[in-house]
C-alpha cells in the first residue's frame, strides 16, 4: 500500500514486509528517508543525514532563508549542479545551460501501473506518480514507484516531459537512485564472457564510483545488469540484502559511489556514456524499469523475492507455468552439416525417449547462396531449398508426435547477403569506415523504421508459411558503430526497434514459443524475458561450468528463465569428460533439452535418455516453479547444492554435484532449508521418514561415487 502523510510530508510505500520512504522537504526536494524492513508509518525526518559537517567547504541552495546543502541528504532524484555532487541521476542540457532544480510539484496514486512506452515492463499493481517541476526550463520529472503486497519489491522508473516551446537534451536519465546512510556493505554482482557468463563476484566498496555495465549494445555477458548491496556478514540465509535489476537489453550503468562521509549512493539505468537525446516540446522520454529487492534474510531470500517477480509479472503468462518443451536441438550435434535426411535421422533417434520438440538450428536459410559456414546467408532469411526440405522435415516431425523448432538471428546479416548488397545502408556504419564485422555479420540498423519491417517481414513470411511450435532466437555478436541519424540515441534506439520488432513477431505469433540466445547466454535480462520465457543460458554444455552458469544466473532469474541441455563427451567447449548422469543432473535445473547425436549413443545410454526424461517430467513443475535455496556454492566450495522447495512445502527435491573427489574427506553433508518443521517427510534415497525440523537440523548425507564431477539426488515427499 502507498500512503502519503499530509503533516510530515512523508510517503510510506510498503510492499511485503519492507517500507520504503521518502519526504518532500522544505525546499521542495525528496529526501530519502528509509528503505529496509517493515516500520511504523510515523515520523522518520531524524534519520541519517549522510553528512552533518558541511558548513566549511559546503555549498548549498538558500530556500526561504534556509540553507539546503544537497549534498548532506539522501535524495530521490538528484540532479547536476546544485550542491550536490554524487552521482546524478538526471542531467540537462537547455542550449548549454547544465543546470536547474527538479522540485516537487505534486503526486497521485494509481491502481494500476499502465505499462511503459516502447519497453516491457513489469506488470504491477498500486503506483506513486510524483511530478517534479522545472518552472525555468519547462521540464516535467515524472517518478514512478510501485508496490507489491505479495513481494518484498519496490520497482522505480522515470519519464521526462518536455512542456516548454523549445527543445533540450537529456545526456543522462537513470532509473532510479538510492543512497543508504551507511558505508558497511559490499557489493555483489555478475561477471563473464562468453561461455563463462555470469559468474559470482563479492568486493568491497571503495571510496569513488564503482560502475557495472555495458557498452556494446547488448546487456552483455561481461557484466550483467544486476547487482546487490550485501551486509558484510551477509550469507544466502540471513543478512540484509538489496537487489537491483534493470529491466533492459542495452547499453546500462549500475553505479555504486562510496561518498566522502561515507554513505553509498546506488543509481543506474541507460547508459549515459555516448548517450544524449533530444527532447521536443510535448515529447516524453521513458526510461526503462529497475527493480529493487530488499531481503532481510540473506541473498536466497532476494532470489526468490526476483523469481516469483519474473514468473508472475513479467514472463508472458501463457507460458510462465506451463511445462517447458524438452528438446534435442541439432546444433552441437550438426553445426552446418544439416540436411533433410540427417535431421529424419534425428527426428526417428528421439521416437520413444520422451522428448517432444525437435530444434533445427543455424543453416537452413540463406536461399540460393545458402549457408553452410559462418560466412554467408544471415539477413536472407529465405529456406535454402538446395540444402533441405523444410516442409517434408516439418511434416515428419509432427508425424512424429513431435514438435518443431527453428533458428533465426533476425538482428544481423552476412557481408554478402542480397541484403546488404542490395541495402547498404540497412547497417549500422559510421561514414568512410568499414564496419567491424561481428561472428562475419554486420549490425542492422534497427533505429529505421524500414529496416525494422523488412526484418518483421522475412521472418514473419517464414512463420506464416511453416508450422512452426518453437522459435529459437539468436543473436551472436555486440554493437560497433553507434551511428545512425539519430547520433548519440543510436543505442538507445537500437533497443526500442528490437522491442518493436519483436512485438511484431513474439506476440503476433501467441502460439509459437520462443526462445532467446545471444551467443548463449550474452543478453540474459529481464526485458529478454518479456518476450522469452527462456533464454539459452551459455554455449559452454560443459557439467562443471554450467554448474557455476546456472548457479550465478539464478542469483536473480528463475530457473525456468534458464535452458539447459545435455551434450556429448569429451564436451566442445572445455573437453572434459563429466558423467553422464551427472550432465542430466545440472540440466534438469531449468528448462530441459539434449544436445547431441542420440543414435551413436550406447543402447545403456539411449535408456538412460528415457529415464532422464521420464525423471525430469515428474519433478519439472517443482523444479521450475518452486522455491530455491542454494545450500552450497561452488565459488566458495568444492560442491554444489541446490535445493527446490514447492511452493506448498510438500515436496522437495535436493541435486548435490561434486566437481573433485576427494580421499578420506570429512564427511559432506547438506543442509536443506524451507521445509516445514513438524510435518514428516519420507526421504527416497534413504528410505526413511524424518520430521522436516530433524531434517534440516542433522542434514542429509553427500555418498557419492570416487570419481570427479559425480552427482546425486534426494527427493523429499510428505507423507
Ligand atoms: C550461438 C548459439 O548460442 C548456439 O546455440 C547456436 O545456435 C549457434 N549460435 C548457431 O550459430
Amino acid at each position: 500500500m502507498i500512503f502519503f502523510d499530509e503533516n510530515l510530508r512523508t510517503f510510506f510505500l510498503e510492499s511485503k514486509d519492507v517500507t520504503y520512504s521518502f519526504k518532500i522537504n522544505e525546499a521542495g526536494f525528496l529526501q530519502h528517508l528509509y528503505f529496509g524492513k517493515r516500520i511504523e508509518r510515523e515520523d522518520l525526518s531524524f534519520a541519517p543525514p549522510i553528512n552533518t559537517e558541511w558548513r566549511i567547504h559546503g555549498t548549498y541552495i538558500k530556500e526561504n532563508g534556509k540553507i539546503f546543502n544537497l549534498n548532506a541528504y539522501p535524495n530521490e532524484c538528484p540532479t547536476y549542479g546544485r550542491s550536490d555532487y554524487r552521482e546524478s541521476m538526471l542531467a540537462f542540457d537547455f542550449d548549454g545551460v547544465r543546470v536547474g532544480d527538479l522540485v516537487y510539484d505534486s503526486h497521485y496514486i494509481i491502481n494500476e501501473k499502465p505499462t511503459l512506452s516502447g519497453m516491457p515492463s513489469i506488470k504491477g499493481g498500486q503506483t506513486l506518480v510524483v511530478l517534479l517541476v522545472d518552472t525555468i526550463h519547462n521540464v516535467e520529472g515524472k517518478l514512478f514507484y510501485t508496490v507489491f503486497e505479495d513481494l518484498p519489491v519496490i520497482l522505480r522508473h522515470c519519464e521526462i516531459v518536455n512542456r516548454g516551446k523549445t527543445s533540450f537534451n537529456i545526456d543522462r536519465v537513470y532509473s532510479f537512485s538510492l543512497d543508504f546512510p551507511d558505508k558497511n556493505w559490499k557489493t555483489l554482482s555478475l561477471f563473464g564472457a562468453h561461455g563463462r557468463e555470469r559468474m559470482v563476484e563479492t568486493s568491497d566498496i571503495v571510496h569513488g564510483v564503482t560502475v557495472f555495465d555495458s557498452k556494446r549494445g547488448v546487456s552483455s555477458s561481461q557484466l550483467n545488469p544486476f547487482m546487490a548491496m550485501v551486509r558484510n556478514k551477509t550469507t544466502e540465509f540471513c543478512g540484509e540484502a538489496v537487489g537491483f535489476n534493470l529491466v533492459y537489453s542495452g547499453n546500462f550503468a549500475l553505479k555504486v559511489q562510496k561518498a566522502e562521509a561515507d554513505g553509498v549512493r546506488v543509481t543506474g539505468g541507460i547508459n549515459d556514456f555516448d548517450f544524449s537525446w533530444k527532447l521536443n516540446p510535448n515529447e516524453t522520454f521513458v526510461s526503462p524499469e529497475a527493480v529493487l529487492v530488499y531481503s532481510d534474510s540473506g541473498i536466497g531470500k532476494m532470489s526468490r523475492a526476483f523469481h516469483d517477480l519474473y514468473r508472475n509479472y513479467l514472463i508472458n503468462p501463457k507460458f510462465a507455468f506451463k511445462p517447458r518443451p524438452i528438446v534435442l536441438n541439432v546444433w552441437e550435434a550438426l553445426r552446418f552439416d544439416i540436411s533433410t535426411q540427417k535431421i529424419l535421422d534425428m527426428v526417428d533417434s528421439i521416437k520413444d525417449t520422451g522428448i517432444d520438440t525437435l530444434v533445427v538450428d543455424d543453416g537452413w536459410f540463406g536461399g540460393e547462396k545458402g549457408r553452410n559456414d559462418e560466412f554467408s546467408g544471415l539477413g536472407d532469411w529465405v529456406v535454402n531449398k538446395n540444402k533441405i526440405n523444410l516442409k517434408e522435415i516439418i511434416d515428419y516431425t509432427h508425424n512424429a508426435g513431435l514438435k518443431f523448432g527453428l533458428w533465426f538471428e533476425p538482428e544481423v546479416a552476412s557481408p554478402n547477403s542480397n541484403v546488404v548488397i542490395n541495402h547498404p545502408n540497412y547497417i549500422l556504419r559510421a561514414d568512410g569506415l568499414e564496419p567491424c564485422e561481428g561472428r562475419w555479420s554486420y549490425v542492422l540498423d534497427l533505429t529505421q523504421k524500414e529496416v525494422c519491417d523488412y526484418v518483421v517481414n522475412s521472418v514473419n513470411a517464414i512463420l506464416e508459411e511453416y508450422d512452426v511450435d518453437y522459435v529459437k532466437w539468436d543473436m551472436n555478436r555486440s554493437l560497433t558503430e553507434f551511428c545512425s541519424s539519430f547520433d548519440k540515441e543510436t543505442a538507445h534506439r537500437y533497443i526500442l526497434g528490437l522491442y518493436d520488432i519483436l512485438e511484431r513477431i513474439v506476440y503476433e505469433h501467441p502460439e509459437i514459443f520462443f526462445e532467446g540466445c545471444a551467443s548463449g547466454g550474452c543478453r540474459f535480462d529481464p526485458a529478454m524475458l518479456y518476450y522469452f520465457p527462456q533464454i539459452w543460458t551459455s554455449d559452454n554444455t560443459d557439467a562443471y561450468m554450467r554448474a557455476l552458469i546456472q548457479y550465478g544466473t539464478g542469483l536473480c532469474y528463475p530457473l525456468s528463465a534458464m535452458s539447459c541441455h545435455v551434450s556429448a563427451v569429451p564436451n566442445k567447449q572445455c573437453g572434459r569428460v563429466t558423467p553422464f548422469n551427472s550432465r542430466f543432473n545440472i540440466s534438469r535445473l531449468g528448462a530441459f533439452g539434449f544436445e547431441l547425436k542420440i543414435a551413436e549413443l550406447s543402447n545403456q545410454e539411449r535408456l538412460s535418455v528415457k529415464e532422464f526424461v521420464d525423471e525430469y517430467i515428474k519433478t519439472q513443475d517443482l523444479i521450475l516453479n518452486g522455491d530455491l535455496y542454494r545450500l552450497n556454492s561452488p565459488f566458495n566450495e568444492n560442491l554444489f547444492a541446490e535445493q527446490i522447495v514447492s511452493k506448498n512445502a510438500k515436496n522437495s527435491i535436493i541435486v548435490v554435484f561434486k566437481p573433485i573427489s576427494v580421499h578420506n574427506e570429512d564427511t559432506v553433508r547438506v543442509y536443506p532449508q524451507g521445509l516445514m518443521s513438524d510435518k514428516k517427510y519420507f526421504i527416497k534415497e534413504l528410505g526413511i521418514e524424518r520430521s522436516g525440523g530433524v531434517i534440516m537440523a542433522i542434514g542429509l548425507p553427500v555418498n557419492l561415487k570416487k570419481q570427479d564431477f559425480e552427482s546425486f539426488v534426494y527427493h523429499l515427499e510428505t507423507i
